[in-house]
């Protein structure tokens, strides 16, 4: 009776996309550096300036469709073959979906969809690079990004804890860990687990996780610690 395959949870933040051409946030000349983020990500925001906030995200959108996945994103693909693999994703790109991963949880929502503005339970699958004002949910009233933005809660939040609960590894990519929830999720990892975290600098907040860090850029780091992990797997049987 073969043992159960052990469950690997990744943590992925902006830096796991990076090198496949789509901006951090907080990194050096990041994303953000040039848009006050309460400026276009938030319920303010979109109060008082919609258009622009769908003109940012419609933008956003387009430079997602020209990305590509990268190494880091098909080496976690690859992973499935051995290991259970939940990603629990900060990205509101779809490059984990596009690289061929089964179990992606967005916690911060995903960007080819939209959302009524009067039920948010009608969520809509964007076909086209624009969210438009004057575009509606079948209640007719205006469709907004499918975002959790600044202020809003992180609705996924508790699916996420029960993944971390779960974890027998733990695996970081790319997040400066500067954001809630992401620092409080590590905490649900089982202690006896491994935990590594995968950045070209190590987050502050590594160091207070007990992580253990890999000084790398992800499409280098994370298939490099994929085939340890694979080697590791197939010694266990
Ligand atoms: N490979 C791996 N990591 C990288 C690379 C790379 N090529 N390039 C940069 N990084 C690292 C940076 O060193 C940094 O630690 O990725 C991390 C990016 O951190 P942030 O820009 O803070 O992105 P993230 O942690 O995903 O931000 C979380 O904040 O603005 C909100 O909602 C937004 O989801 C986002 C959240």
């Amino acid at each position: 009776m073969g043992s159960r395959p052990k469950h690997l949870v990744v943590f992925s933040g902006a830096g796991i996309s990076a090198e496949s051409g789509l901006s951090t946030f907080r990194d050096f000349g990041g994303f953000w550096q040039h848009h006050r983020i309460d400026e276009v990500a938030s319920l303010e925001a979109w109060r008082k300036q919609p258009r622009e906030v769908l003109k940012f995200y419609n933008e956003w959108r387009k430079q997602v469709m020209q990305a590509q996945p990268n190494p880091a994103h098909i080496a976690l693909k690859n992973l499935e073959r051995h290991y259970q693999v939940s990603i629990i994703t900060q990205n509101v790109d779809d490059l984990h979906e596009r690289a061929g991963s089964s179990n992606v949880l967005h916690l911060h929502g995903e960007i080819f969809k939209a959302r009524s503005t009067r039920n948010p339970e009608l969520v809509y699958h964007l076909q086209g690079p624009d969210l438009k004002w004057g575009d509606t949910c079948e209640l007719g009233s205006q469709l907004r990004p499918h975002i959790v933005w600044f202020g809003e809660e992180v609705t996924q939040f508790n699916q996420a804890a029960h993944l971390m609960r779960q974890a027998d590894i733990l695996m970081v990519v790319g997040s400066s860990l500067a954001v809630y929830p992401a620092s409080s999720l590590l905490q649900y990892v089982p202690e006896h687990a491994p935990k590594y975290i995968i950045d070209p600098r190590q987050p502050r907040m590594a160091r207070m996780q007990n992580l253990s860090f890999i000084q790398s850029m992800a499409s280098k780091g994370v298939p490099q610690l994929a085939r340890e992990l694979i080697a590791l797997e197939s010694l266990a049987h």
